[in-house]
């Protein structure tokens, strides 16, 4: 794993940016795989600050995404489509019809999601990492060989979502997600970190073992991986 450690969030930010443009200014119809949270907000006004300022194209390329709540419509201003639309989508001239999230209302989603990830791998995919070692949903104990699944969200989990909500109860309590065996098909991965309280985590991803109890470790047998996190984030393996 290449590890990148930046000054700070807005050098991190800055970095990921770089990835994602050259990627899209090199192949115009890019599959970008996304991520929701807090961590990839700075890369994605850099891409749509870019777009406006460079006229980098957008219009041909491809977006899944990791997850999303289970039980809550596109409509709802806490679903992923929601936050995506307003975050990055709305910003850039990708057509909608293009982009890709798991239906939050939708019975059987896996299997049309698996089936759409077979026809659409990630050129580069962005990642964020959970203070319990998680990649997307994938919480602690899932199966390094998953694929998009239904998930029970983990109290850790749900009390750090918690923030983004007027109370924990609000938090749903499932959801849809990419599996590591998805995650792990994508032709590069960009895992972005910030701040001392992802530290931990950050240990388990780069020099921890190996172990399905730390989601994110599998990154470590990704011949195309790149971790840009800022100092706080590093303190542990520095
Ligand atoms: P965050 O979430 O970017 O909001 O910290 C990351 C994650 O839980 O995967």
């Amino acid at each position: 794993m290449k590890v990148i450690i930046c000054k700070d969030y807005e050098e991190m930010s800055d970095k990921a940016a770089e990835i994602v443009i050259s990627e899209v200014r090199k192949n115009p119809s890019a599959v970008l795989g996304l991520a929701t949270g807090t961590t990839p907000l700075g890369l994605y006004s850099k891409m749509i600050e870019d777009h406006k300022k460079n006229g980098t194209s957008y219009k041909d390329v491809r977006a899944v995404n990791l997850d999303e709540y289970a039980g809550l419509d596109c409509s709802s201003d806490q679903s992923y489509v929601y936050f995506m639309r307003k975050n990055l989508f709305n910003g850039l001239d990708i057509k909608l019809e293009n982009t890709y999230i798991e239906n939050g209302k939708a019975e059987d989603e896996c299997a049309r999601y698996n089936a759409l990830l077979d026809k659409l791998r990630q050129d580069v995919q962005i990642l964020g990492i959970g203070s319990n070692g998680h990649i997307a949903f994938n919480e602690p104990g899932t199966s390094f060989d998953s694929v998009t699944h239904t998930v029970a969200l983990t109290e850790s989990t749900i009390k750090d979502n918690s923030r983004l909500f007027k109370s924990i109860d609000e938090v749903p309590k499932r959801a849809f997600t990419m599996g590591l065996k998805n995650i792990m098909n994508a032709k590069k991965n960009v895992i972005l970190v910030s701040g001392k309280n992802k530290a931990k985590a950050v240990y388990g991803l780069v020099k921890g073992e190996i172990t399905e109890q730390v989601p994110a470790s599998i990154l470590q047998k990704h011949n195309d991986c790149v971790l840009i996190c800022d100092e706080a984030a590093a303190e542990l393996i520095k």
